[in-house]
């Protein structure tokens, strides 16, 4: 469902899967539809979700549209039997997540979240670094997606907290949360204390040039710039920031950087490169060495689907309840920031 930029990755991804018949295609936009369905020999392409579920031949769906129709689709869909993959974020709000876990728990089916970025050869290198003990015990980890210019169109869904129920930190922080607390060994995030700023996206900077996404918003009323700082019940601290709008250097950029008792780690990706730079620090015989690692590109959303398949076929959980659960560290910083303090988890 979706045929916006992530809806095309989830199509383009099963169609590549070899024992899969992409059944129907949904979406609002006829001729974008038409074109995604005649390239991967679609027969069935329909406007609104509601009319994909006529068909009761299906066995899985793929969710890729606003944020505020997650969580009906993806419970309509669990209680249809169908198992569902929806994009980051799982859904607005923590109470909206919730209920789609549960309703994944009812059905006993797989609820599984789209984090292609944890499936990059870059992230997936520096998991097993840390694994491997090469940072010894990581303490403290800086992460952050930030674009001078990257609103996602101004006016559009992505805009509206309605529909969209944040800004950057619930877009492109989401992912740097789930890379970020991947890297560092999934720790529960203990507190949330964070900052929002919406100053320069309502006076008009920021918009994205190139960027088309769907909807009419009718406005900005999110954030354009977050930053948390969290306590992690290991005794480690992760500051995270995301923004959309910001006066910095051109362009986008993710990354994380670790320190940890043996050595650190430093990770960028600009530009949505491949393959972003990879550097460990250590201390060797007294003197500071640091290492280049070129790791293979990953498959990101590829991955992503053929994870989720499995777990279809062969049973398995799904991602579901790790991404309510991030969607509740992203409501304890909007909470923290509106309230100007700092909020424990439990
Ligand atoms: N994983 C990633 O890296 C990534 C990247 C971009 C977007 N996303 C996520 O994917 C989702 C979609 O984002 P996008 O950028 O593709 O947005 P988009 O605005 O480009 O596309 C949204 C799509 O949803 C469709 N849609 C809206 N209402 C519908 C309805 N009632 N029935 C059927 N289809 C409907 C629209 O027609 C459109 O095709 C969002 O949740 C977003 O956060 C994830």
């Amino acid at each position: 469902m979706g045929v916006g930029w992530a809806g095309v990755q989830h199509a383009e991804a099963y169609a590549k899967l070899p024992g899969v018949e992409l059944a129907g295609i949904a979406g609002l936009e006829e001729p974008v539809r038409r074109e995604l369905a005649g390239r991967l020999g679609v027969e069935r392409h329909v406007a609104e979700w509601e009319e994909l579920f006529a068909d009761d031949s299906l066995d899985v769906v793929s969710v890729a549209v606003p944020t505020f129709l997650h969580a009906p689709i993806t419970i309509a869909a669990l209680e249809r039997g169908l198992h569902v993959l929806c994009e980051k974020p799982i859904a607005r709000t923590p109470d909206e997540a919730a209920s789609m876990v549960a309703a994944a728990e009812r059905a006993g089916r797989v609820l599984d979240v789209a984090f292609n970025h944890r499936q990059r050869g870059d992230i997936q290198t520096l998991r097993r670094v840390i694994e491997d003990g090469r940072l010894g015990r990581p303490y403290y980890a800086k992460a952050w997606w930030l674009r001078r210019t990257g609103i996602p169109t101004l006016g559009s869904w992505f805009t509206n907290r309605e529909q969209a129920g944040g800004g950057p930190l619930l877009d492109i922080g989401i992912h740097v949360l789930d890379y970020a607390l991947f890297l560092l060994g999934q720790p529960r995030v203990t507190t949330v204390s964070a900052s929002t700023y919406d100053l320069l996206a309502a006076g008009g900077f920021g918009d994205a040039e190139t960027s088309d996404k769907t909807g009419d918003g009718g406005g900005f009323d999110v954030e354009d710039l977050a930053t948390a700082f969290l306590r992690l019940d290991d005794g480690g601290t992760l500051l995270v920031e995301a923004s959309w709008a910001a006066h910095r250097t051109a362009g986008d950029e993710f990354g994380i950087t670790i320190f940890g008792t043996e050595g650190g780690a430093d990770l960028r990706v600009v530009d949505m490169e491949e393959i972003g730079t990879l550097k460990l620090f250590s201390d060797v015989a007294g003197v500071a060495a640091v290492t280049e690692l070129h790791p293979r590109a990953g498959t990101g959303h590829d991955a992503v689907v053929a994870r989720f398949l499995d777990a279809a076929r062969n049973g398995g959980g799904g991602d579901g309840a790790a991404a309510a659960a991030l969607a509740r560290v992203v409501d304890a910083a909007y909470t923290s920031a509106r309230e100007r303090r700092e909020i424990a988890l439990s």
